[in-house]
């Protein structure tokens, strides 16, 4: 009887493994035996001891909950390494290091990973947290520092609150989870789940070594793999990323209540609290996720939306490179030129595998003024908003349905160093991205290699900019503004049009540059002007005249064919002109005749046309400023185009004036209200105008202009004329014989071009006025004595003028007669 009640006693003991006197602690003289004993923390939440899982007879040492009546295991140490009786120890032995040994044939089965050995009395205690720490017995457990081994570092299949997910850089452990191989097994099973440390350092779980699931990486809220964090009031997240440790765990909030997350042997993430009432693992969140969930279940640079059919599509600028699989790669459409390239913004993704990127949380993502960059946005999908970032050599501001787009200079040391800009610089980039979204975006992740496991997500965390061929980004914003059409030329085709900038292909040099004539492989004549890179005020009009140009689109203008933008190069590529310019002709006696009055009659009829578009028709009412014989170019048939905008001005809205200390223009051209007020306007060009009328009827320029009979220059030998109504006395010999069908058209051109250099601007007609004049036979008004009658005029007006501005305005006249042309 009393051997029965031993033995009942005994078998209660194997089985009740909550033993009420238990310890803490093992240390050298005091083993665990598969006995039945067990350690247990000192709150009594956690067991030490030997056990069996599931339907198998192996014998392991693990941890599990004390008090959960369900076998919960939740770290195994001999996962590898069973036993298959109960001749098993667990000890400490003087080095520290915990032993399994198997006492049948005195083999070590399984030992702790201590890399410190400890001296002195080394112990292993059982913590309330549910990790087993080995340290000295006088150091005491309150400090991690004091550990020599703890199991934390080396958990099994699940994460209790407080254990790391990632790596350790002094000590080298790196913490990750493998799934048991079954529940009777725990020995590591398919699934892994681990802190992939190649770029940027990202969670991902694996089976076998198959990606499955990418996490990603912490951006400073999440991992950008979730959707956006629900507000979660039991645990708490947090991630580190220092020079020592790299990690993420939780911890609870307000809560004692057993609590898990295991990956289960069916590849399955599982959060799960005890409930004492229900008497079981209630699950709090399941991860298994859906298709676009799977890792690169779509291509690379393919995104995946469940609910589109079929799930993946190619990201804007690439196509699939197997059309019969929409979950092939997808490939792009046009090729990258460097740097010619420009970046398109994504938002709405789950950015890219960062396995091969470069990251630094301390870059800042666009340090330049954001303004300084080529945007264009366009929303698409609901969650895919896309943008457009140029960023290149020059600045051109172009305006857009939405907004305006602006093409920069990117010439500044101090900004050198943002994301965009160490993306732009190394051809290899092919994206990038804020590495946090905390405070706004920071830090850069740069990818390098192509783009894989991108997915739709709502709402959007964090914005990509892809690497992309301008004339792609070109593409997609030509729906969104028809009027931009700035095709992109390789230097390659402009080095072998213009023979490597040969000097014989010079057609002109000028302040900003040399124009550069070439012959594109079709056969088409260009003209390419090469900015100098020395000259500020070259690349300021070069701008100008860009930005102006690529806006205004008229028969009447010099036609923009593209660009041609490298490292430091910008060039500008325009139709050839194959007869010059005007003054080439009208002030040359022997080529003047080649232009007799009717072909004058039509460029000037031409020129009007130009200028009311630049002042009437296009968009932004626009002062050309720099009105001249030499800046009117002539065709393979002789029809004027203007040229030069680099003086050009927009004015907006009801703006009509404007002030300048800065006089640009070509002396001779100039109104007075310009030249000595620096004010100039549409009727600034419109006097410009009347004199250009002036020269093409005489074949003589007002500036220099010497007559035998006066001292009056070119305005005011017109008015002469005019009052003693002999203006046809005006017109030069050279095509005198040409005017006898129509000398009144002559007349009206003269009385025409009188009315355009009128002192008072407002007596000048507006440009539509000038057309109307020149096309019909209404009286016209009678002109008042010409501004500027005599030459010497101007400078007796500007020194004698009491207006402070004067002498700085007269300091910076430009006098651009020797502007190169096309
Ligand atoms: C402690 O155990 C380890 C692993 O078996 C062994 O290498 C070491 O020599 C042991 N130290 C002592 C003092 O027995
Ligand atoms: C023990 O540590 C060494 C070196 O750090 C490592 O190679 C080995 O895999 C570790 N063993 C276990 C069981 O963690
Ligand atoms: C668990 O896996 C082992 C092999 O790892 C296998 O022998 C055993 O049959 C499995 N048990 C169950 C219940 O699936
Ligand atoms: C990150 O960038 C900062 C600022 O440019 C620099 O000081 C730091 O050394 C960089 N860190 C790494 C790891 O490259
Ligand atoms: C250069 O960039 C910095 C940072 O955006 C800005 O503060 C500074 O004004 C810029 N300098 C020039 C000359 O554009
Ligand atoms: C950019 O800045 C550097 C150094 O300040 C200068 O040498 C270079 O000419 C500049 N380039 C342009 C296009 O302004
Ligand atoms: C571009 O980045 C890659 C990867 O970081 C690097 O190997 C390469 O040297 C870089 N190239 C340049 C021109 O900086
Ligand atoms: C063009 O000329 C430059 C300098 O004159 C030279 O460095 C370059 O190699 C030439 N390129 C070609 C394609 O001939
Ligand atoms: C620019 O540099 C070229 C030679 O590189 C020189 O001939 C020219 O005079 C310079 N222009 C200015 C405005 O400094
Ligand atoms: C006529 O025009 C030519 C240029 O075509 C010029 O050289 C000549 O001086 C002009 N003659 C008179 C009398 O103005
Ligand atoms: C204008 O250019 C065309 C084509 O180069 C040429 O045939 C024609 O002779 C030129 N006209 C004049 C007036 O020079």
């Amino acid at each position: 009887m009393e051997s029965l009640t031993l033995l009942l006693l005994c078998l209660s003991l194997v089985n009740n493994i909550a033993i009420s006197n238990a310890r803490d602690t093992i240390d050298r003289v005091q083993f665990l035996s598969d006995n039945g004993e067990t350690i247990v923390s000192a709150d009594e939440t956690f067991a030490l001891g030997f056990f069996s899982p599931g339907t198998s007879k192996n014998r392991y040492v693990g941890i599990w909950y004390n008090k959960v009546p369900k076998e919960t295991v939740v770290w195994v140490a001999n996962r590898n390494k069973p036993l298959t009786d109960s001749s098993g120890v667990l000890k400490v032995n003087d080095t520290g290091i915990l032993v399994l040994l198997d006492r049948s044939n005195d083999m070590v089965v399984w030992s702790s990973n201590t890399t410190t050995t400890a001296t002195g009395d080394p112990i292993a205690k059982l913590l309330n947290s549910g990790n087993l720490v080995v340290h000295e017995r006088s150091k005491g457990d309150d400090d991690s520092r004091d550990f020599v081994w703890q199991s934390f570092d080396y958990p099994s299949d699940i994460i209790l609150p407080g254990i790391k997910l990632g790596r350790n850089l002094v000590t080298g452990i790196k913490w990750s989870i493998t799934s048991w191989s079954n529940s009777s097994d725990p020995s590591p099973g398919r699934y892994s789940l681990r802190f992939d440390i190649d770029g940027c350092p990202q969670t991902m779980m694996r089976d076998g070594s198959t990606k499955v699931f990418r996490f990603g990486s912490w951006n400073g809220v999440q991992l950008i793999g979730q959707a956006a964090v629900t507000t979660n009031s039991i645990v708490k997240y947090s991630y580190v990323f220092n020079e020592e440790e790299q990690y993420g765990m939780y911890e609870l909030i307000n809560s004692v209540a057993p609590h898990k997350l295991m990956l289960q042997s069916d590849g399955i993430i599982r959060r799960t609290t005890w409930s004492s009432e229900k008497s079981s693992w209630i699950t709090i969140m399941s991860k298994r996720g859906d298709t676009c969930d799977n890792y690169a279940t779509c291509g690379s640079y393919s995104s995946c939306n469940i609910n589109r059919n079929p799930i993946c599509s190619c990201l804007d600028g690439f196509v699939l490179s197997n059309k019969q699989d929409s979950s092939s790669d997808c490939v792009r459409r046009t090729s990258l030129n460097c740097r010619g390239d420009g970046f398109l913004k994504l938002s709405g993704l789950k950015i890219p595998d960062t396995e091969k990127s470069w990251y630094n949380r301390s870059i800042s993502l666009e340090d330049c003024e954001s303004g300084e960059f080529w945007k264009m946005k366009e929303r698409l999908h609901e969650t895919q908003r896309r943008e457009s970032v140029f960023l290149i050599h020059i600045s051109i501001t172009i305006p857009l349905k939405n907004g305006n787009a602006k093409l920069s200079i990117q010439n500044n040391t101090s900004c050198n160093k943002d994301c965009r800009v160490l993306c732009f610089n190394n051809c290899s980039c092919t994206a990038y991205a804020a590495s946090n979204i905390d405070k706004g975006e920071h830090g850069c992740i740069l990818w390098f290699g192509d783009l894989s496991d991108m997915k739709e997500l709502s709402p959007s965390l964090q914005d990509i900019y892809i690497r992309m061929a301008a004339t792609e980004l070109g593409k997609i914003s030509d729906h969104l503004d028809e009027e931009i059409e700035l095709p992109l030329f390789d230097m390659s085709t402009i080095i072998s049009a213009t023979n490597n900038f040969s000097a014989e292909n010079i057609l002109g040099k000028g302040g900003f540059g040399s124009v550069y004539k070439g012959i594109l492989k079709d056969g088409q004549e260009i003209a390419v002007k090469r900015l100098s890179q020395n000259s500020s005020q070259g690349l300021q009009e070069f701008k100008n005249e860009a930005m102006h140009i690529a806006k205004l689109q008229h028969r009447n203008l010099v036609k923009l064919l593209g660009f041609c933008i490298q490292a430091e190069e910008i060039l500008l590529v325009y139709e050839f002109m194959h007869n010059k310019s005007l003054d080439f002709f009208i002030f040359d006696h022997e080529r003047g005749k080649l232009l007799n009055w009717p072909i004058r009659f039509l460029i000037i009829n031409r020129i009007v046309k130009g200028l009311l578009y630049f002042h009437q028709n296009s968009r932004h009412r626009i002062v050309y400023r720099d009105l001249k014989a030499g800046n009117i170019l002539l065709d393979n048939k002789l029809n004027p185009k203007i040229s030069d905008f680099g003086l050009a001005r927009s004015f907006v809205g009801n703006e009509n004036e404007a002030n300048t200390r800065h006089v640009a223009g070509t002396y001779g051209y100039l109104s007075p209200e310009y030249i000595v007020d620096g004010l100039y306007s549409t009727k600034s060009d419109i006097y410009s105008f009347g004199v250009l009328i002036l020269e093409i009827v005489s074949g003589k320029r007002n500036r220099g202009f010497t007559h035998i009979n006066h001292h009056f220059n070119l305005l005011g030998h017109a008015w002469k004329l005019f009052v003693e109504d002999k203006c046809l006395e005006m017109v030069n010999a050279t095509f005198r014989d040409s005017i006898d069908s129509s000398p009144e058209e002559v007349i009206r051109s003269i009385h025409v071009g009188l009315l355009c250099v009128q002192r008072n601007p407002e007596d000048r007609p507006s440009m539509s006025d000038v057309l109307m004049m020149l096309s019909s036979e209404w009286p016209l008004p009678q002109p008042k004595k010409p501004e500027f009658f005599i030459e010497r005029d101007v400078i007796v007006d500007d020194t004698s003028s009491s207006n402070h501005e004067i002498p700085s305005s007269i300091n910076q006249l430009t006098i651009s007669d020797i502007n190169p042309r096309l």
